[in-house]
């Protein structure tokens, strides 16, 4: 019998929450809450957001650290070792990251195209027409960053989770916090005159982004305000697809859970909202309202870049802090992806770190080509359940945030609220003393609230009108 290896473990608390605010902060920060903000009336959406993170993100999030800690197994044995009949909850949660990885690489490695261009002083390249739509379908540079992409995150995944993650993490997060500031300084300090003359701030850029707008408010539309934070924060945190989990059984026994769940928040939310500072007043002065409206890989890659251009040449500097910026927020999350179907294969096959890293990046290479290939020789157009048309990358991305993750997030609530009930929850974080603050909120989020919540959550992003 081979004989059992340690666990690997965090070094310590700090290094457990800068590796998984690693992990929450990514590219729906950057991309989608400033986006979410900017139309559901600023600071308005921000309040909810705030107040939805104190109840809703902070169960969720708390929850599947209590799950990891406790089992000390990642996700794909933890839930069958809670109860046996729920080990297709594991198996389920598993196979979301494993659909994430291929596509979020492919994302990075973009991100990685957009960095060097900048750096290599071809920023004002990526300004002009057409230019992503170009880049994107070639067929080997897009495999090319990809492939760099997920050699450096297997890299850093490889190392294992206290050389690896965590050192990694204790880097790059000051580091994206540091630039995160700067931008955003910088982003509201500027102004610009458009060619009739007219003349606007960063400063007012600011005010549209914080000052909550209740003009038009119904019921209805407040309700859509909710969801909306809801499903950002959702992808934000991380939680559904395991990761949580797999940190939490690295975490040691004598850490503070909650605590240490409170500063993720922070730290994700501060960034999320940083980002609207900074992309915001940018967006506002250079293409005013109009272009306020991009979102997603549109901001990125094509608005973005144009507001760099017309900054000048201090664009270029901008420009290349922020994809730095980005890149490190995307490997950070990319490595937590990774690392959840790595320690699945570990734990449950029982092969070493090695291996299984090895067989994660064949699959990941493998799917990771398919969805470049998406914009060439794969090419292909359908309608999703939402509206939207979609290639390979927003199909694996359709049933892995749409579909697969509100189902585990809705059997989690459901197996803790009502069989396992939130004691066990409860206890795994009273365990090293002290109480847990928020528990009877705790209790009526995980048995009921959260639940139907994410139920009509659910059904929104299938596309059933509410
Ligand atoms: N939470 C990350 C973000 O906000 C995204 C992410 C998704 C990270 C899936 C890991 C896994 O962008």
């Amino acid at each position: 019998m081979k004989k059992e290896t340690k666990r690997n473990s965090f070094g310590g608390a700090i290094g457990f929450v800068l590796a998984a605010a690693g992990s929450a902060v990514g590219l729906g920060n950057i991309w989608r809450f400033p986006y979410l903000a900017a139309k559901d009336g600023g600071g308005m959406f921000l309040l909810v957001y705030i107040i939805l993170s104190l109840t809703f993100g902070f169960t969720l999030l708390i929850t599947e650290v209590a799950i990891g800690r406790k089992t000390k197994q990642s996700p794909l044995v933890a839930y069958g070792k809670l109860s046996k009949k729920w080990k297709w909850l594991g198996v389920v949660a598993s196979l979301v990251p494993v659909i994430i990885m291929p596509y979020y690489c492919a994302i990075g490695g973009w991100v990685l195209k957009y960095f060097l261009a900048y750096i290599t002083g071809q920023g004002a390249q990526t300004a002009e027409d057409g230019y992503f739509t170009g880049f994107i379908s070639t067929e080997t540079e897009p495999v090319l960053m990809m492939v760099i992409f997920l050699a450096v995150t297997a890299f850093i995944v490889f190392r294992g989770v206290n050389k690896g993650i965590e050192s990694f993490s204790k880097v790059l997060m000051p580091i994206l916090i540091v630039l995160v500031i700067a931008i955003a300084v910088f982003s509201v300090t500027i102004s610009h005159t458009d060619a009739d003359g007219t003349e606007r701030t960063g400063l007012e850029g600011l005010a549209i982004y914080l000052i909550p707008d209740f003009s038009g408010m119904t019921v209805g539309r407040f309700l859509t305000v909710v969801l909306d934070a809801m499903g950002q924060m959702f992808f934000s945190l991380s939680v559904a697809m395991g990761i949580m989990i797999t940190y939490g059984s690295y975490l040691s026994d004598d850490a503070k859970l909650a605590r240490s769940i409170n500063q993720i928040e922070i730290f994700d939310t501060v960034v999320a909202m940083l980002a609207g500072v900074m992309i915001i007043p940018a967006l506002y002065t250079f293409a005013g309202r109009d272009g306020m409206d991009a979102s997603g890989p549109g901001l990125m890659f094509v608005t973005l870049p144009k507001v760099f251009d017309a900054m000048g040449d201090i664009g270029h500097i901008v420009g290349c802090l922020f994809f730095v910026m980005v890149l490190f927020a995307a490997l950070t999350s990319a490595v937590s992806i990774m690392e959840a179907v790595v320690s699945g294969i570990m734990d449950k096959f029982r092969v070493s770190r090695n291996r299984a890293v090895l067989i994660e990046t064949a699959i990941a290479l493998v799917m990771g080509v398919s969805v470049c290939f998406g914009y060439n020789l794969l090419y292909f157009d359908i309608t999703l359940p939402t509206g939207s048309s979609a290639q390979i990358l927003d199909v694996m991305d359709f049933v892995s945030n749409n579909i697969l993750m509100p189902i585990v997030a809705i059997s989690t609530c459901i197996l803790i609220g009502w069989i396992l009930k939130p004691k066990t929850v409860i206890e795994e974080v009273e365990k090293t003393g002290g109480k847990m603050g928020r528990k009877r909120l705790y209790t009526v989020m995980i048995k009921f609230i959260a639940p139907v919540m994410l139920v009509i959550l659910f059904l929104k992003s299938l596309g059933v009108g509410l």
